[in-house]
Protein backbone atom coordinates (compact mmCIF):
# COMPACT_ATOMS: atom_id res chain seq x y z
CA UNK A 1 0.00 0.00 0.00
CA UNK A 2 1.76 3.47 -0.81
CA UNK A 3 1.96 5.93 1.52
CA UNK A 4 -0.13 9.36 0.73
CA UNK A 5 3.01 11.21 -0.14
CA UNK A 6 4.03 8.24 -2.67
CA UNK A 7 0.15 8.21 -4.22
CA UNK A 8 0.92 11.42 -5.06
CA UNK A 9 3.25 10.50 -7.36
CA UNK A 10 0.76 8.67 -9.53
CA UNK A 11 -1.75 11.37 -8.99
CA UNK A 12 -3.00 13.49 -12.42
CA UNK A 13 -1.32 17.12 -12.73
CA UNK A 14 -1.91 19.56 -15.54
CA UNK A 15 1.25 21.02 -17.24
CA UNK A 16 0.10 23.79 -18.96
CA UNK A 17 -2.59 22.84 -21.60
CA UNK A 18 -1.70 18.99 -20.70
CA UNK A 19 -3.20 16.74 -18.21
CA UNK A 20 -0.07 14.35 -17.73
CA UNK A 21 -1.80 10.97 -16.16
CA UNK A 22 0.94 10.74 -13.34
CA UNK A 23 3.97 12.69 -12.13
CA UNK A 24 6.88 10.65 -14.27
CA UNK A 25 8.35 11.91 -17.44
CA UNK A 26 11.32 10.13 -19.35
CA UNK A 27 13.49 12.55 -19.68
CA UNK A 28 15.47 13.34 -23.28
CA UNK A 29 18.30 11.10 -23.89
CA UNK A 30 19.27 11.27 -27.16
CA UNK A 31 18.58 7.44 -28.75
CA UNK A 32 20.33 7.39 -31.68
CA UNK A 33 18.01 5.99 -33.48
CA UNK A 34 17.04 8.60 -36.31
CA UNK A 35 19.40 7.49 -39.36
CA UNK A 36 20.59 10.47 -41.39
CA UNK A 37 17.78 12.91 -39.25
CA UNK A 38 14.91 10.37 -40.25
CA UNK A 39 12.57 8.89 -36.89
CA UNK A 40 13.18 5.07 -37.37
CA UNK A 41 10.20 2.56 -36.49
CA UNK A 42 13.08 1.13 -33.36
CA UNK A 43 12.70 4.81 -32.10
CA UNK A 44 9.09 4.33 -32.07
CA UNK A 45 9.13 1.45 -30.30
CA UNK A 46 11.56 2.89 -27.81
CA UNK A 47 8.73 5.37 -26.89
CA UNK A 48 6.17 3.38 -27.18
CA UNK A 49 8.02 0.88 -24.78
CA UNK A 50 8.25 3.83 -21.98
CA UNK A 51 4.85 4.91 -22.58
CA UNK A 52 3.68 1.43 -21.85
CA UNK A 53 6.17 0.93 -18.54
CA UNK A 54 3.85 3.65 -17.21
CA UNK A 55 5.30 7.00 -17.16
CA UNK A 56 3.27 10.23 -17.51
CA UNK A 57 5.07 11.49 -20.49
CA UNK A 58 8.02 10.49 -22.60
CA UNK A 59 10.94 13.23 -24.56
CA UNK A 60 12.19 12.48 -28.02
CA UNK A 61 15.96 13.46 -27.42
CA UNK A 62 17.75 16.61 -28.86
CA UNK A 63 15.99 17.51 -32.31
CA UNK A 64 18.47 20.82 -33.80
CA UNK A 65 15.93 23.38 -34.75
CA UNK A 66 18.00 23.46 -37.75
CA UNK A 67 20.34 21.57 -39.71
CA UNK A 68 23.95 23.72 -38.07
CA UNK A 69 22.57 22.70 -34.72
CA UNK A 70 23.60 19.07 -35.42
CA UNK A 71 26.47 16.97 -33.09
CA UNK A 72 25.97 13.69 -34.60
CA UNK A 73 24.92 13.27 -38.18
CA UNK A 74 22.23 10.60 -36.93
CA UNK A 75 20.46 13.23 -35.19
CA UNK A 76 17.13 14.77 -35.43
CA UNK A 77 16.78 18.14 -36.66
CA UNK A 78 13.07 19.35 -37.56
CA UNK A 79 12.15 19.74 -41.13
CA UNK A 80 8.64 19.06 -42.89
CA UNK A 81 9.49 15.61 -43.81
CA UNK A 82 10.07 13.91 -40.96
CA UNK A 83 6.27 15.30 -39.39
CA UNK A 84 5.06 12.07 -40.66
CA UNK A 85 7.57 9.44 -39.06
CA UNK A 86 7.04 11.40 -35.94
CA UNK A 87 3.65 11.44 -36.16
CA UNK A 88 3.76 7.53 -35.63
CA UNK A 89 5.58 7.75 -32.56
CA UNK A 90 3.56 10.25 -31.13
CA UNK A 91 0.20 8.19 -32.40
CA UNK A 92 1.82 5.18 -30.69
CA UNK A 93 2.80 6.56 -27.36
CA UNK A 94 -1.00 8.62 -27.22
CA UNK A 95 -2.27 5.06 -27.90
CA UNK A 96 -0.35 3.69 -24.32
CA UNK A 97 -2.34 6.94 -22.53
CA UNK A 98 1.10 8.85 -22.45
CA UNK A 99 1.81 12.13 -23.24
CA UNK A 100 4.89 12.75 -26.03
CA UNK A 101 7.49 15.71 -25.73
CA UNK A 102 10.55 16.73 -27.61
CA UNK A 103 13.44 18.54 -26.87
CA UNK A 104 14.06 21.34 -28.83
CA UNK A 105 17.80 23.03 -29.24
CA UNK A 106 20.99 23.81 -31.15
CA UNK A 107 23.76 22.93 -30.21
CA UNK A 108 25.81 26.55 -30.93
CA UNK A 109 29.59 26.57 -30.91
CA UNK A 110 30.15 22.73 -30.22
CA UNK A 111 28.08 21.34 -34.04
CA UNK A 112 30.40 19.04 -35.18
CA UNK A 113 31.64 20.89 -38.24
CA UNK A 114 32.08 18.11 -40.58
CA UNK A 115 28.16 17.04 -39.99
CA UNK A 116 26.49 20.67 -40.72
CA UNK A 117 29.42 21.15 -43.13
CA UNK A 118 30.43 24.73 -42.23
CA UNK A 119 31.82 26.87 -39.84
CA UNK A 120 29.76 26.65 -36.12
CA UNK A 121 28.25 29.64 -34.74
CA UNK A 122 28.08 30.60 -30.89
CA UNK A 123 26.94 33.39 -28.51
CA UNK A 124 30.87 34.51 -29.12
CA UNK A 125 34.03 33.17 -30.85
CA UNK A 126 35.13 29.75 -28.95
CA UNK A 127 37.32 27.08 -29.71
CA UNK A 128 35.69 23.73 -30.56
CA UNK A 129 37.43 21.11 -28.94
CA UNK A 130 34.88 18.50 -29.77
CA UNK A 131 35.06 19.20 -33.65
CA UNK A 132 38.66 20.80 -33.76
CA UNK A 133 37.13 23.82 -34.97
CA UNK A 134 36.68 27.76 -33.88
CA UNK A 135 33.12 29.44 -34.03
CA UNK A 136 32.27 32.23 -35.13
CA UNK A 137 29.97 35.22 -32.96
CA UNK A 138 26.39 35.04 -34.17
CA UNK A 139 25.39 38.33 -35.66
CA UNK A 140 22.42 40.03 -34.72
CA UNK A 141 20.62 38.32 -38.26
CA UNK A 142 21.71 35.41 -37.09
CA UNK A 143 19.96 35.65 -33.75
CA UNK A 144 16.67 36.53 -35.33
CA UNK A 145 17.09 33.46 -37.77
CA UNK A 146 17.81 31.25 -34.87
CA UNK A 147 14.25 32.97 -33.06
CA UNK A 148 12.50 32.07 -35.91
CA UNK A 149 14.11 28.43 -36.64
CA UNK A 150 12.52 27.54 -33.02
CA UNK A 151 9.10 28.90 -33.87
CA UNK A 152 9.21 27.13 -37.28
CA UNK A 153 10.26 23.81 -35.43
CA UNK A 154 7.92 24.36 -32.56
CA UNK A 155 4.68 24.52 -35.35
CA UNK A 156 6.05 21.52 -37.11
CA UNK A 157 6.47 19.57 -33.82
CA UNK A 158 2.92 20.62 -32.83
CA UNK A 159 1.58 19.11 -36.49
CA UNK A 160 3.75 15.85 -35.45
CA UNK A 161 0.95 15.65 -32.35
CA UNK A 162 3.38 16.63 -29.78
CA UNK A 163 1.82 17.33 -26.35
CA UNK A 164 4.86 18.95 -24.70
CA UNK A 165 7.58 21.23 -26.34
CA UNK A 166 11.05 21.33 -24.38
CA UNK A 167 13.05 24.73 -24.71
CA UNK A 168 16.63 23.11 -24.33
CA UNK A 169 18.31 26.03 -22.49
CA UNK A 170 20.25 23.51 -20.20
CA UNK A 171 24.15 21.70 -21.01
CA UNK A 172 25.90 24.28 -22.51
CA UNK A 173 23.79 23.90 -25.62
CA UNK A 174 23.11 27.05 -27.40
CA UNK A 175 20.89 28.68 -25.23
CA UNK A 176 22.31 28.02 -22.47
CA UNK A 177 26.12 29.51 -23.77
CA UNK A 178 24.24 32.92 -24.01
CA UNK A 179 23.23 32.46 -20.40
CA UNK A 180 26.85 31.44 -19.55
CA UNK A 181 29.32 34.30 -18.28
CA UNK A 182 31.69 31.74 -19.55
CA UNK A 183 30.77 31.39 -23.22
CA UNK A 184 28.95 34.72 -23.82
CA UNK A 185 31.22 37.64 -23.60
CA UNK A 186 29.21 40.20 -25.64
CA UNK A 187 28.88 44.09 -25.42
CA UNK A 188 25.89 43.89 -27.34
CA UNK A 189 22.12 43.89 -26.13
CA UNK A 190 22.36 40.17 -25.63
CA UNK A 191 24.99 39.80 -23.54
CA UNK A 192 26.92 41.64 -20.42
CA UNK A 193 24.82 41.49 -17.32
CA UNK A 194 22.81 38.29 -16.54
CA UNK A 195 19.47 40.16 -17.97
CA UNK A 196 20.86 40.77 -21.82
CA UNK A 197 22.28 37.10 -21.24
CA UNK A 198 18.51 35.03 -20.46
CA UNK A 199 17.29 37.76 -23.20
CA UNK A 200 18.12 35.20 -26.21
CA UNK A 201 16.69 31.68 -24.26
CA UNK A 202 13.27 34.22 -23.35
CA UNK A 203 12.53 35.20 -26.84
CA UNK A 204 12.88 31.81 -27.95
CA UNK A 205 10.19 30.51 -25.32
CA UNK A 206 8.44 33.72 -25.43
CA UNK A 207 7.75 33.04 -29.64
CA UNK A 208 7.61 28.74 -29.87
CA UNK A 209 4.69 29.53 -26.86
CA UNK A 210 3.11 31.47 -29.65
CA UNK A 211 3.83 28.71 -32.36
CA UNK A 212 1.88 26.49 -30.29
CA UNK A 213 -1.38 28.59 -29.69
CA UNK A 214 -1.95 26.87 -26.19
CA UNK A 215 -1.95 23.64 -28.21
CA UNK A 216 1.00 22.26 -26.34
CA UNK A 217 2.89 22.92 -23.46
CA UNK A 218 6.15 24.74 -23.04
CA UNK A 219 8.59 23.89 -20.65
CA UNK A 220 12.51 24.56 -20.24
CA UNK A 221 15.65 22.40 -19.54
CA UNK A 222 17.95 24.62 -17.51
CA UNK A 223 21.27 24.62 -15.53
CA UNK A 224 21.31 25.09 -11.84
CA UNK A 225 24.91 24.96 -12.63
CA UNK A 226 27.42 24.73 -15.29
CA UNK A 227 29.90 22.63 -13.10
CA UNK A 228 32.73 24.60 -13.12
CA UNK A 229 34.29 28.21 -12.04
CA UNK A 230 32.81 30.81 -14.15
CA UNK A 231 30.21 29.85 -15.14
CA UNK A 232 26.46 29.79 -13.88
CA UNK A 233 25.80 29.59 -10.08
CA UNK A 234 23.04 28.65 -8.36
CA UNK A 235 22.32 32.28 -7.84
CA UNK A 236 22.09 32.88 -11.24
CA UNK A 237 19.77 29.67 -11.70
CA UNK A 238 17.19 31.26 -9.25
CA UNK A 239 16.77 34.77 -11.51
CA UNK A 240 16.90 32.55 -15.11
CA UNK A 241 14.26 30.52 -13.57
CA UNK A 242 12.04 34.00 -12.53
CA UNK A 243 12.53 34.85 -16.47
CA UNK A 244 11.55 32.12 -18.32
CA UNK A 245 8.77 31.76 -15.97
CA UNK A 246 7.80 35.18 -17.25
CA UNK A 247 8.38 35.01 -20.92
CA UNK A 248 5.52 31.97 -20.38
CA UNK A 249 7.61 28.66 -19.33
CA UNK A 250 4.58 26.17 -18.12
CA UNK A 251 7.13 24.11 -16.35
CA UNK A 252 10.88 23.71 -15.31
CA UNK A 253 13.66 20.88 -15.62
CA UNK A 254 16.55 22.25 -13.76
CA UNK A 255 19.69 20.30 -14.47
CA UNK A 256 23.25 21.06 -14.75
CA UNK A 257 26.50 20.97 -16.97
CA UNK A 258 27.93 21.85 -19.84
CA UNK A 259 28.60 19.01 -22.28
CA UNK A 260 31.97 20.49 -23.91
CA UNK A 261 33.51 20.66 -20.29
CA UNK A 262 31.72 19.00 -17.70
CA UNK A 263 29.87 16.43 -19.71
CA UNK A 264 29.26 13.82 -16.64
CA UNK A 265 28.68 16.35 -14.43
CA UNK A 266 24.71 16.22 -15.40
CA UNK A 267 25.32 11.85 -15.53
CA UNK A 268 27.13 11.25 -12.16
CA UNK A 269 28.45 7.41 -12.05
CA UNK A 270 30.86 5.55 -13.95
CA UNK A 271 32.97 7.31 -16.92
CA UNK A 272 33.30 4.30 -19.42
CA UNK A 273 36.91 5.72 -20.59
CA UNK A 274 37.78 2.39 -22.43
CA UNK A 275 34.33 1.98 -23.90
CA UNK A 276 34.26 5.42 -25.13
CA UNK A 277 37.52 5.06 -26.43
CA UNK A 278 36.54 2.16 -28.83
CA UNK A 279 34.09 4.08 -30.71
CA UNK A 280 35.67 7.48 -31.39
CA UNK A 281 35.69 7.88 -35.17
CA UNK A 282 39.20 8.99 -35.85
CA UNK A 283 42.69 8.39 -34.89
CA UNK A 284 43.30 11.23 -33.28
CA UNK A 285 40.48 11.51 -31.00
CA UNK A 286 40.50 8.07 -29.98
CA UNK A 287 44.61 8.41 -29.06
CA UNK A 288 43.36 11.68 -26.88
CA UNK A 289 40.71 10.32 -25.20
CA UNK A 290 42.89 7.52 -23.82
CA UNK A 291 45.94 9.74 -22.77
CA UNK A 292 43.60 12.64 -21.48
CA UNK A 293 40.21 10.56 -20.79
CA UNK A 294 40.38 10.42 -17.32
CA UNK A 295 41.71 14.01 -17.13
CA UNK A 296 39.37 15.72 -19.71
CA UNK A 297 36.39 13.65 -18.45
CA UNK A 298 36.09 14.17 -14.79
CA UNK A 299 33.78 11.97 -12.88
CA UNK A 300 31.44 12.72 -10.33
CA UNK A 301 30.31 10.17 -7.79
CA UNK A 302 26.73 9.40 -8.26
CA UNK A 303 24.12 10.37 -5.33
CA UNK A 304 20.94 9.99 -5.24
CA UNK A 305 18.62 13.41 -6.23
CA UNK A 306 21.83 14.58 -7.07
CA UNK A 307 20.21 18.21 -8.20
CA UNK A 308 18.07 18.38 -5.02
CA UNK A 309 19.29 21.18 -2.98
CA UNK A 310 19.50 23.93 -6.33
CA UNK A 311 16.44 22.42 -7.54
CA UNK A 312 14.39 23.24 -4.71
CA UNK A 313 15.86 27.02 -4.66
CA UNK A 314 14.40 27.27 -8.07
CA UNK A 315 10.76 25.35 -6.71
CA UNK A 316 10.51 27.65 -4.04
CA UNK A 317 11.24 30.48 -6.68
CA UNK A 318 8.58 30.03 -8.90
CA UNK A 319 4.86 29.14 -9.43
CA UNK A 320 4.99 26.61 -12.53
CA UNK A 321 5.45 23.15 -12.16
CA UNK A 322 9.10 21.88 -11.31
CA UNK A 323 10.86 18.34 -12.24
CA UNK A 324 13.38 17.11 -10.09
CA UNK A 325 16.12 15.48 -12.33
CA UNK A 326 19.38 13.78 -11.74
CA UNK A 327 19.72 10.72 -10.29
CA UNK A 328 15.74 10.00 -8.94
CA UNK A 329 15.67 6.14 -8.58
CA UNK A 330 13.91 4.97 -5.35
CA UNK A 331 10.09 5.46 -4.42
CA UNK A 332 11.48 7.00 -0.75
CA UNK A 333 13.45 9.06 -3.25
CA UNK A 334 9.99 10.12 -5.06
CA UNK A 335 8.62 10.77 -2.03
CA UNK A 336 10.87 13.09 -0.47
CA UNK A 337 10.66 14.97 -3.64
CA UNK A 338 6.82 15.07 -3.79
CA UNK A 339 7.26 16.02 -0.01
CA UNK A 340 9.14 19.24 -0.91
CA UNK A 341 6.81 20.59 -3.61
CA UNK A 342 8.42 18.99 -6.82
CA UNK A 343 5.63 18.47 -9.23
CA UNK A 344 6.83 16.20 -11.46
CA UNK A 345 9.97 13.38 -11.46
CA UNK A 346 12.48 13.71 -14.52
CA UNK A 347 13.96 10.24 -15.39
CA UNK A 348 16.90 8.93 -17.52
CA UNK A 349 19.00 6.05 -16.84
CA UNK A 350 16.41 4.40 -14.44
CA UNK A 351 13.43 4.46 -17.54
CA UNK A 352 16.16 3.06 -20.06
CA UNK A 353 16.99 0.28 -17.20
CA UNK A 354 13.38 -0.46 -16.41
CA UNK A 355 11.31 1.15 -18.44
CA UNK A 356 7.86 -0.50 -16.85
CA UNK A 357 8.96 0.89 -13.29
CA UNK A 358 6.36 3.55 -12.80
CA UNK A 359 4.01 0.65 -13.40
CA UNK A 360 5.97 -2.06 -10.95
CA UNK A 361 6.32 0.71 -8.37
CA UNK A 362 2.33 1.98 -8.07
CA UNK A 363 1.62 -2.27 -8.09
CA UNK A 364 4.25 -2.75 -4.74
CA UNK A 365 6.47 -4.64 -7.10
CA UNK A 366 9.31 -2.13 -7.09
CA UNK A 367 10.63 0.42 -4.90
CA UNK A 368 14.06 0.87 -6.15
CA UNK A 369 15.77 1.04 -9.59
CA UNK A 370 18.32 -1.46 -10.61
CA UNK A 371 20.48 1.09 -12.79
CA UNK A 372 23.94 0.63 -11.69
CA UNK A 373 25.03 3.13 -13.27
CA UNK A 374 27.59 2.69 -15.39
CA UNK A 375 27.30 5.15 -18.08
CA UNK A 376 27.62 2.21 -20.56
CA UNK A 377 24.24 3.08 -22.50
CA UNK A 378 25.98 6.47 -22.95
CA UNK A 379 28.72 4.26 -25.32
CA UNK A 380 25.53 2.38 -26.87
CA UNK A 381 23.88 5.39 -28.13
CA UNK A 382 26.38 5.75 -30.37
CA UNK A 383 26.68 2.13 -31.86
CA UNK A 384 23.08 0.83 -32.49
CA UNK A 385 21.36 2.93 -29.87
CA UNK A 386 20.74 3.92 -26.35
CA UNK A 387 19.87 0.40 -24.32
CA UNK A 388 20.62 -0.63 -20.72
CA UNK A 389 23.44 -3.12 -20.79
CA UNK A 390 23.24 -4.69 -17.78
CA UNK A 391 19.03 -5.70 -17.89
C1 LIG B 1 22.29 8.07 -23.08
C2 LIG B 1 21.99 9.45 -22.60
C3 LIG B 1 21.74 10.47 -23.52
C4 LIG B 1 21.41 11.76 -23.08
N1 LIG B 1 21.06 12.70 -24.00
C5 LIG B 1 20.53 13.88 -23.57
C6 LIG B 1 19.95 14.79 -24.49
O1 LIG B 1 19.88 14.53 -25.69
N2 LIG B 1 19.46 15.95 -24.00
C7 LIG B 1 19.49 16.26 -22.67
O2 LIG B 1 19.01 17.32 -22.26
N3 LIG B 1 20.04 15.42 -21.77
C8 LIG B 1 20.53 14.23 -22.19
N4 LIG B 1 21.02 13.33 -21.26
C9 LIG B 1 21.02 13.70 -19.84
C10 LIG B 1 19.69 13.29 -19.19
O3 LIG B 1 18.61 14.03 -19.69
C11 LIG B 1 19.71 13.46 -17.65
O4 LIG B 1 19.96 14.82 -17.40
C12 LIG B 1 20.77 12.60 -16.98
O5 LIG B 1 20.74 11.30 -17.51
C13 LIG B 1 20.57 12.55 -15.47
O6 LIG B 1 19.35 11.93 -15.14
P1 LIG B 1 19.31 10.40 -14.60
O7 LIG B 1 20.20 10.34 -13.40
O8 LIG B 1 17.86 10.18 -14.30
O9 LIG B 1 19.82 9.54 -15.70
C14 LIG B 1 21.37 12.04 -21.69
C15 LIG B 1 21.64 11.01 -20.77
C16 LIG B 1 21.92 9.73 -21.20
C17 LIG B 1 22.15 8.64 -20.19
S1 LIG C 1 23.73 0.89 -18.97
FE1 LIG C 1 21.96 0.39 -17.71
S2 LIG C 1 22.76 0.21 -15.62
FE2 LIG C 1 24.31 1.30 -16.84
S3 LIG C 1 23.80 3.48 -16.51
FE3 LIG C 1 22.77 2.84 -18.39
S4 LIG C 1 20.72 2.27 -17.74
FE4 LIG C 1 21.99 2.30 -15.89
Amino acid sequence: MLSQVAARAFSPIRLGPVQLRNRFVKTATFEGMSPHGVPSPKLVEHHRGIAAGGAAMTTVAYCSVARHGLTFEHQLWMRREIVEPLRKLTDAVHAEGAAAAIQLGHAGYFADKDVIGGRPMGASRALNLYGLSVCREMTEADIQRMIEDFANAAWLAIEAGFDCLEVHVGHGYLLSQFVSPFTNRRRDGWGGTLEKRVRLPCEVVSRVREAAGGRAAVIAKMNLDDGFAGGVTHDDAVQVARALEAAGADGLVPSGGFVSRTPFYMLRGTVPVSEMVAIQPGAVRRIGLKLFGRIVVKEYPFTENFFFDGAKRVRDTVKIPVALLGGVKTLAGIERAMASGFDLVSMGRALIAEPDLPRRMEAGLATESRCVPCNLCVVEMEKEGVRCVRM
